[in-house]
């Protein structure tokens, strides 16, 4: 579907998230040949810049990041020639009247209305106060619709969230608030819906009768980059858990909504997060596991522990990694157990939903010759995308032997697929908000966090360790074995 006009800006141009992501996906949208004639993106960034200087610095992360290549000189000027900047300090009104200025020049020399989107890629701290300015400057008061877009973190708990929110709603309504989780614009996890409602074979099976367990790995290999600052007191609960691992377990429970608009998708998602049972500070102990990297050995290079990282505090006690045991008290999930977990400096770079369902009854197929394996459903978000089903054949030429096989579909194999923020700014241009967060579920995910939060911060017993380069502490491999479980497949 072909976009209206849109002017966009992007707040923070000259940033890390705009060159390695935004470009890029602006880039690629363009080539995919789904953006209108007439759109502006106007930069907005601290450093004094030219606008030729920051065409250069487009075309720099085009080149380094983007998934298309440049095909020609004439191509590039095309695309390049809807870029603008200005240098602005934020709390300058001067700066909100410039960029009005030059969106207005637009729509004057080309006689059409751009509808305005604003892309916050600056540091949350600063989402109010832009967003009070652009009201108060009138460049938020388009003839079309506007937008903002903005990214986690959203507030540090409930409170500081809910305090965020009411300010941005100053300016913007909920239907005008795009909350990037870049997670939900990844293509397998965009699928989880498409495969459990298009197909005969799930569905019925999707419900406690069938499922034993449900695990969610996003495992990283990364230490904390340049981000001790952001790191240290964000921790793996706030950065990974309260937003990607939640939205990936709502995608996995969710009912079926009544049609795919996006409200009833929302409304059922929201559903999940006030099933999902919450632990007292008192029982934290027995559902979470938290951990720290140490030093340790990745692809045969020493790396440093957490502590000794950059900006790090000697005796932090931020966890790097987190498993947990969780329970959607409904009637579809009773008692099913959702293990998640996420951390970095790990063994592998994984993203992996495993839905195991429950075993055979083993009269049949049971004896010393046959261990008789879990039929399990894996879908895989990273590196690869696709689903394998295991299920148990006749190994060939035996009598009764029984081997488990594998049915694969690769869906990056043939094609790359599109970026996560290509597909989420797509959706913004258009107006479809489905894979974005709700406000609700924003702040039922912090209500489940803010108690484990509490309590760890008073517990300094609670972290664990774990050598870089490994899939965590030992905590984390009890905390399933005690249910007659493991991570699947040996690690
Ligand atoms: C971000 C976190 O939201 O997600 C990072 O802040 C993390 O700490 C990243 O590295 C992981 O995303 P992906 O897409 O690489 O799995």
């Amino acid at each position: 579907r072909m976009a209206d006009p849109f002017s966009l800006v992007i707040f923070g141009a000259t940033g890390d998230l705009a060159k390695r992501k935004l470009f890029p996906a602006m880039f690629n949208l363009f080539k995919s040949r789904i953006l209108p004639d007439h759109f502006l993106i106007v930069g907005v960034g601290r450093s004094i810049r030219t606008v030729d200087a920051f065409r250069q610095a487009v075309r720099n992360s085009v080149e380094n990041y983007s998934r298309f290549q440049i095909d020609s000189e004439a191509e590039w000027s095309e695309f390049v020639r809807h870029f603008q900047y200005t240098s602005s300090d934020i709390h300058d009104d001067q700066g909100y009247r410039e960029m009005k200025g030059i969106i207005e020049e637009h729509e004057k020399q080309l006689e059409v209305t751009f509808n305005r989107l604003f892309y916050l890629a600056i540091a949350p701290g600063l989402f109010a106060t832009v967003s009070q300015k652009l009201k108060a400057s009138g460049l938020a008061a388009a003839n079309g619709y506007k937008r903002l877009i903005i990214e986690k973190p959203i507030g540090h708990d409930y409170e500081s969230a809910r305090e965020l929110n009411k300010q941005i709603k100053r300016t913007f309504e909920e239907e005008e608030i795009y909350r990037i989780d870049h997670y939900l614009g990844k293509e397998m996890i965009q699928n989880i819906e498409v495969i459990r409602f298009a197909n005969s074979l799930f569905e019925p099976l999707w419900n406690h009768r069938y499922i034993e367990s449900v695990q969610i790995t996003a495992s990283e290999t990364v230490g904390v980059e340049e981000r001790a600052n952001y790191y240290d007191r964000a921790g793996a609960l706030r950065d990974m858990v309260q937003n990607h691992l939640l939205q990936m377990l709502m995608m996995v429970c969710m009912e079926p909504p009544s049609r795919l608009k996006t409200e009833a998708i929302h409304d059922e998602k929201i559903k999940v997060l006030r099933s999902l049972r919450r632990y007292g500070e008192d029982e934290v102990g027995k559902y979470f596991v938290r951990a720290q990297y140490r030093e340790g050995k990745m692809n045969g290079k020493r790396v440093p522990a957490y502590r000794d990282e950059p900006g790090i505090d000697k005796n932090s006690m931020t966890e790097t990694f987190v498993a947990a045991k969780l329970y959607v008290d409904n009637l579809r999930w009773a008692e099913v157990p959702f293990y998640i977990r996420t951390g970095k400096r790990m063994a592998e770079k994984v993203t992996k939903i495993i839905v195991q369902f429950k075993d055979m009854p083993k009269n049949l197929y049971f004896n010393r010759d046959n261990d008789l394996k879990p039929n399990i459903l894996e879908i895989s978000i990273h590196p690869e995308e696709g689903i394998k089903l295991f299920l148990n054949a006749k190994k060939p030429g035996t009598d009764n032997q029984i081997t488990p096989i594998a049915m694969e579909y690769c869906n990056n194999c043939e094609e790359e697929t599109p970026e996560a923020y290509e597909s989420l700014i797509y959706d913004a241009i258009i107006g479809d908000q489905t894979y974005f967060t709700h406000w609700a579920e924003v702040a039922l995910a912090w209500k489940f966090i803010d108690p484990v939060r509490r309590l760890w911060d008073q517990d300094p017993q609670s972290l664990q360790f774990y050598d870089s380069g490994t899939w965590g502490p030992k905590k984390a491999h009890e905390l399933l074995a005690q249910e007659g479980h493991g991570w699947w497949p040996q690690y």
